[in-house]
């Protein structure tokens, strides 16, 4: 059958990939984890697997027992104590790594500062000593917002240390959206900032806070670090209100003893956004967590003890929890923490940070690389990136040109590359090369992290086939796992568990697996556009798109179609010096046709000056969706510059190019 040829075609487009990237010999030799065998044993023995793992982390209490699971509970290390503070800097900030850096903190407008173990000590043990001053408990929930400041994971530890779960509100979410968040976990403690940095202007996050707060009555007590100098055009509530500086120094130095906690005791709780309006409060718990997130960053990122390393996430999203603060830490490494954009003032700002740092492990996003590729290699070109040896990425899939992009203007061609897929949900990344040992495939996650077993099932739960798409699911517990969703445990199990049986994990992801197990993955499930009849992952369609020459980066999505049921609108943003004309769209039309098969051709294409992204850096295609389709523009409270939007509706009403 002709469809069927067409869309086994757009399957092969990228199974199609060819080009193999095996660890360079000096890395693999020299790499945490060298032996093949350690799958094999995670395979017969999990829990013994992570049990032995576990036992790197410093304990109050050993557990009794390793794992229970009754789907959809799952506890991990039962009747085990221990604390995340302590492992992440009190058992650093005595021995050798004493004065060894544990962030080295950059500010947008140049500042900089930068604290050892024993500093970082010093600071949370006051942090804590301060919250405890404010009545809060073990159990109280903590609301943190703030821009990316040192004061940010020194109020997360200090939370940690006292039992206190915190909720971290990344610092461009507007009021409601803050406000929402404080009711949702009932934090009575708000710590914020008189405002914070970006591309040169102030965000004024207390403006923002007493905004929130007039809708939040719970919150007795607000801490405002000062950043930006903003005192004079900032109201301070008497009997509410304090500055961080003055009740940091109220407290001295009189350290605080951290408190014991169970493995299962609630760490955080991050919201993320759900299919519904309402966003989910997912929970993280003490024990599994700090394990997952510890191990995986020493054997993913291959961190060693004279690493710098630098992820480039905000710490309001769960990259940052993890991969910022919790995980590195736990290693005693150094982590660059850095405050601003990458183009302010000048788009080669990272490669300065990296040259200046001497960075070796370098993680960020597609859509940053995708950004990199659009402003010219003459910009990283520009700096001395012979520091970095390892390169990561995370947050969505990356099209093989942005890989092989990013392995050659960045990585000079020598860097493994670690594309990490994982979710807020599961804490831990799932699915990623260990780099001294995966040959690695652009486009692909490549294979589980040992201990993780994901498949690839159809609509009725069955495994499908190698080489076929369905939708991927994790068939066993991991210790990083979400426990809940904070106050709606039903939504958990409903919203994860249950489709395909009671103990199997929804991704919500589509991925194939190609015939040595690598796993490629496809995007949301709902980001799979159905052209009559046949499924096309919006990622092959954009990957199509951005390796044309002339464009920089690419969204697709389905909109209604007569004949074909849904068709295809690519949203496309041009690299500097190319034209936005009709030949071009057409251009563009024949060569994703060229590319995948006729039955990927894009019905329209735009063209827009940027694309409408979460503050997290993802397309959101609802919006798109809905000016394609002429419907009213949902909630856009999200979006990173809510001008865009007027451009692509504009652009939809005028430009449309050929059909
Ligand atoms: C997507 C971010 C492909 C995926 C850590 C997932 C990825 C969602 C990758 C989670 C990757 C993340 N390749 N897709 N390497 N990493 N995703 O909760 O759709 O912000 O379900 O967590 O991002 O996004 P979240």
């Amino acid at each position: 059958m002709a469809t069927t040829t067409i869309v086994t075609g757009s399957i092969e487009g990228l199974l199609q990939e060819e080009r193999r990237y095996p660890p360079p010999p000096a890395f693999a030799a020299a790499a945490n984890v060298r032996d093949p065998e350690v799958y094999e044993r995670a395979r017969r023995d999990p829990e013994g697997f992570w049990a032995e793992a576990a036992r790197e982390l410093t304990w109050e209490r050993p557990w009794d027992r390793v794992m229970d699971w009754t789907p959809p509970t799952v506890k991990w290390f039962v009747g085990g104590q221990i604390n995340a503070s302590v492992n992440c800097v009190d058992r650093h900030a005595h021995g050798e790594r004493r004065t060894k850096p544990a962030i080295v903190w950059e500010g947008e407008p140049g500042d900089e500062r930068v604290l050892t173990y024993e500093e970082l000590h010093r600071e949370v043990n006051r942090a804590a000593l301060m919250l405890k001053a404010l009545g809060v408990q073990k159990g109280d929930r903590v609301t943190i917002y703030l821009p990316m400041v040192p004061e940010l994971p020194i109020a997360m530890l200090a939370c940690a240390r006292i039992g206190a779960p915190h909720t971290v509100v990344f610092g461009g979410f507007a009021p409601e959206a803050l406000a929402g968040r404080i009711n949702d976990s009932g934090a009575k403690v708000l710590i914020t900032a008189d405002g914070g940095y970006r591309r040169g202007q102030i965000v004024p996050l207390k403006q923002n806070a007493d905004r929130a707060l007039a809708a939040a009555p719970g919150v007795e007590h607000v801490v405002v670090v000062e950043r930006v100098g903003a005192a004079a055009g900032i109201a301070m509530e008497p009997g509410r209100d304090r500055w961080w500086h003055e009740a940091m120094a109220a407290v001295g130095d009189g350290g605080c003893p951290p408190e014991p906690v169970d493995a299962e005791h609630p760490l955080y709780i991050l919201y993320t956004s759900g299919t519904t309006g309402k966003p989910k409060g997912l929970l993280h718990t003490t024990g599994g967590y700090l394990l997952g997130t510890s191990l995986t960053a020493k054997w993913v990122f291959d961190l060693k003890e004279d690493d710098i390393y630098w992820c480039t996430a905000d710490i309001g999203w769960v990259t940052g929890h993890s991969y910022i603060v919790y995980g590195p830490l736990a290693n005693g490494a150094t982590a660059v923490m850095f405050e601003g954009t990458p183009d302010y003032p000048d788009k080669d700002r990272f490669w300065d940070i990296v040259e200046r740092r001497r960075v070796t492990v370098f993680y960020t996003a597609p859509t940053a690389i995708r950004g990199f590729m659009g402003w010219g290699a003459e910009h990283p070109a520009k700096h001395d990136l012979s520091s970095l040896r390892l390169l990561g990425t995370v947050g969505e899939p990356i099209n093989p040109e942005a890989w092989v992009w990013y392995h050659e203007h960045i990585g000079g061609g020598r860097c493994p590359i670690v594309d990490t897929w994982w979710q807020t949900e599961t804490g831990m990344i799932m699915i990623s090369p260990l780099p001294g040992m995966t040959v690695t495939k652009p486009g692909s996650a490549t294979v589980p992290f040992p201990g993780v077993e994901p498949d690839v099932v159809d609509g009725q739960g069955n495994s499908v086939p190698l080489g076929q798409g369905g939708n991927l699911v994790l068939r066993r517990p991991w210790p990083a796992m979400a426990r809940t969703i904070w106050g709606d445990p039903d939504r958990y199990a409903a919203q994860y568990f249950g489709s395909y049986g009671p103990a199997v994990y929804v991704t919500g992801d589509g991925a194939r697996r190609d015939e040595e197990g690598y796993f490629w993955l496809m995007g949301r499930v709902d980001d799979v556009l159905n052209v009559a009849g046949h499924r096309l992952g919006t990622m092959e369609l954009e990957s199509a798109l951005v390796s044309h020459p002339a464009v920089a980066e690419a969204a697709v999505i389905g909109i209604g179609h007569e004949l074909k049921g849904q068709g295809i609108a690519a949203f496309a943003r041009l690299r500097v010096g190319a034209e936005a004309t009709d030949a071009l769209a057409e251009e563009l039309r024949r060569h994703v046709a060229e590319k995948i098969g006729p039955i990927a051709r894009p019905d329209r294409v735009y063209f827009v000056a940027e694309l409408p992204k979460t503050r997290s850096a993802k397309i959101m295609r609802r919006l798109l969706r809905d000016i394609a389709e002429g419907r009213v523009v949902g909630d856009t409270t999200t979006l990173t510059d809510p001008g865009v939007l007027a451009e692509i509706k504009a652009s939809y009403g005028g430009a449309e190019a050929v059909e």
